[in-house]
């Protein structure tokens, strides 16, 4: 008889602690939340109502062998990075969201999506960008391997829809915790099928911004570049550079599944503005301002 080892999925223990007893109805949120996207995280949740000052937050961070989610009093959730809390805070894009366009916004010029574009943003992060690219109407897919960061990001999305001006463009938000390779293989095999049944889902866009080393943000001889702000300096924490071969295996993935549609579809890639070309691939055309870059590679 042969005898089917059940694989244990690695889990994140996690300690989020919450400042108020009002906050009950707003924990068991995030464990829905958690249940419900199959994230595997487990919390270790304490209510901690004294004021959590920079010292205390250090404090905190220094002490704590897990990561630490704190929800504050404005249920705000966030994660406690080395004595910074960092969070998604998408009402602070709030201006540039309202005003974002092909003339503000670089992403937008390279990315050249209108309101029924489909679009896949394959490394989500805090998701800045995915906000950007919703702007214009189109639905975006978020996906993001974390699950620490997939947590902040569907909580924010809860937050934000009960915000009036808010909930259409949240509407249009789908976050997947998931590798973007396991997915992308995922959609192919997919589409094999729905193109023998004449019904294939079209992706218009992909947009890739994996990590990058934390030290090639800035040009070691001229120092010009962009400085590595606070949220970058967490996600070093959790996530790495893509290997070589992974570059290559994205680059070629998201270009089949753009090539898909009937509608010219691209990739776009997002650099520091003097890093080196994802996959060593050149682009069709590239857009950049003095920190950053998009490549696009159009299919
Ligand atoms: C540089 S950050 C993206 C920042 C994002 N553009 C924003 O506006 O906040 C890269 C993120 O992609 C995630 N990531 C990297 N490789 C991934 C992959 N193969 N699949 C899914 N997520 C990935 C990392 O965990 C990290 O959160």
């Amino acid at each position: 008889m042969t005898t089917v080892k059940q694989i244990p999925t690695a889990h994140i223990n996690c300690q989020l602690f919450y400042v108020s007893e009002a906050q009950a109805g707003q924990v068991e949120n995030l464990k829905m939340l958690i249940a419900e996207h199959a994230l595997p995280i487990i919390l270790d949740i304490e209510l901690f109502p004294e004021k959590l000052n920079q010292k205390r937050r250090q404090q905190l961070s220094e002490t704590s062998t897990q990561p630490i989610l704190l929800l504050d009093e404005k249920n705000k959730l966030s994660w406690l990075s080395d004595g910074l809390s960092v969070a998604p805070e998408w009402d602070k894009l709030q201006r540039r969201v309202v005003s974002a366009g092909r003339k503000s916004e670089l992403l937008l010029q390279a990315a050249k999506i209108t309101s029924d574009s489909t679009v896949i943003d394959a490394t989500a992060g805090f998701g800045h960008d995915s906000l950007i690219l919703a702007s214009t109407g189109a639905q975006v897919t978020m996906l993001e391997q974390q699950p620490l960061m997939a947590l902040l990001l569907l909580a924010e999305q809860q937050r934000m829809s009960t915000l009036p001006n808010w909930q259409k463009p949240m509407s249009r938000l789908q976050i997947i915790n998931t590798d973007a390779l396991s997915y992308f293989a995922k959609l192919q095999a997919e589409s094999v099928n729905a193109i023998k049944e004449n019904d294939a889902k079209v992706v218009d866009v992909i947009y890739l911004d994996p990590m990058f080393p934390e030290d090639s943000y800035q040009d070691s001889k001229t120092g010009k570049g962009a400085k590595v702000g606070k949220h970058m300096q967490a996600l070093h924490q959790l996530a790495r550079p893509p290997t070589l071969e992974e570059e290559s295996q994205l680059l070629q993935s998201a270009q089949a599944i753009v090539s898909q549609g009937a509608r010219q579809g691209r990739v776009v890639v997002k650099r520091p503005q003097l890093a080196p070309l994802l996959a060593h691939q050149q682009p069709s055309e590239s857009w950049h301002n003095e920190a950053v870059r998009f490549d696009g590679y159009f299919v």
